[in-house]
């Protein structure tokens, strides 16, 4: 437990200078140096998020796939794209995207939320949003854009990679919402946190387990970095649905407004999860059994995140 949190504890001595923005109790994350982080992207880059006309149905959105009220997920156990297209994966949360070492499930995910974006907007195998440059006129000929373009870079020319630009500026900006876990942990607050809960925490870190070894720091994920401390993505073939790929571990928070789970959602419920860890075996996983008590406890400490 103190070591796997300990590179997120260090970093609170560092409190984010980067304001008016705050990511609970996380540092700052890193910004390109050609793309720093403004209120005016934000708010450009949110209205951005939800706009129809970057899609080439003039109907889809980021947000069709990336709900802010499910957390940025949509429920599907694999995404669907503007055209209907099935894509092979299940969409992630976007609360600490900013923050994670490599972005997307797979070992072969970009490093900065400025490459990440050109997929969802450009990709023609499958199609997501399926964003052309002569989308650009529709923007152009909205009568608020100019301004707001104006205001976050200077210029009121619309282009691709001002779009990037202020989508990933809104991505990073995004603040994890702050949970019972982060209250127990920070703020002397035990309310949230029964009984069950904190026995389950003990389970979640013990060696017996071994959770906390892959799902790790302050986000309970696969390696992040910040403005503090930087890391290298970390991969591991988990075998779901008999996939030999390596995956970065996602993170666990808000893990109970996700479902379904995995990188295919192939697994409906935490429950379901935790029986997959007991009957298939990983090399990385120790083997182990969980009495009934002991289900209940962890169930009760993944719902505090
Ligand atoms: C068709 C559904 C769909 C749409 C539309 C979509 N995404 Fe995604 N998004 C996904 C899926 C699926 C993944 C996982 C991709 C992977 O693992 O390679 C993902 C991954 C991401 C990630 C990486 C998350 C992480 O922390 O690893 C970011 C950031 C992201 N999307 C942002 C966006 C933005 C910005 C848009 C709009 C331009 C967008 N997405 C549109 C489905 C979608
Ligand atoms: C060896 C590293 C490793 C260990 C140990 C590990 N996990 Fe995972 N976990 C992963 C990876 C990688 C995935 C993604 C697998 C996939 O999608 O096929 C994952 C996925 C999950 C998910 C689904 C998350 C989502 O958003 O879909 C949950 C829940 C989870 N793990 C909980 C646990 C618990 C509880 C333990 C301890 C019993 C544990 N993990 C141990 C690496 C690990």
């Amino acid at each position: 437990m103190v070591s796997a949190l300990a590179v997120s504890l260090a970093a609170l001595l560092h409190v984010g200078s980067a304001a008016p923005f705050t990511w609970g109790y996380l540092p700052e994350p890193i910004v390109p140096a050609d793309n720093p982080l403004t209120p005016a992207k934000v708010v450009l880059g949110k209205r951005l998020f939800h706009e129809a006309r970057l899609s080439v149905t003039g109907t889809y959105t980021c947000a069709s796939c990336h709900h802010p009220d499910r957390y940025f997920t949509d429920g599907l156990a694999t995404a669907v794209g503007a055209l209907g297209d099935h894509l092979p994966l299940n969409t992630p949360t976007l609360y600490f995207s900013a923050f994670n070492a490599s972005l997307g499930w797979l070992e072969s995910g970009p490093t900065t939320l400025e490459e990440q974006h050109r997929t969802p907007l450009l990709s023609r195998n499958p199609v997501e949003m399926g964003f052309q440059p002569n989308n650009l006129p529709l923007l152009r000929g909205d009568a608020s854009y100019p301004a707001l373009f104006a205001e976050a870079f200077g210029d009121s020319e619309i282009s691709t990679e001002t779009i990037i630009k202020a989508l990933a500026s809104y991505v990073r900006s995004l603040t994890p919402p702050v949970t019972a876990f982060d209250r127990y942990l920070f703020e002397d607050d035990a309310q949230g946190m029964s009984m069950d809960a904190r026995a389950g925490m003990d389970l979640f870190f013990s060696e017996r387990l071994g959770c906390g070894e892959c799902h790790a720091s302050l986000a309970l994920s696969g390696p992040i970095s910040h403005s503090v401390q930087q890391a290298n993505p970390v991969f591991h073939v988990m075998g779901v649905s008999g996939n030999a790929a390596a995956l970065r571990a996602p993170t666990l928070r808000y893990i109970t407004h996700t479902a379904p789970y995995m990188h295919d959602g192939s697994i409906p419920s935490l429950h379901a999860v935790l029986e997959h860890y007991q009957t298939q075996p990983s090399p990385r996983v120790p083997a182990f059994r969980l009495t009934a008590d002991e289900t209940r406890q962890l169930l009760a400490f993944l719902h505090t995140l």
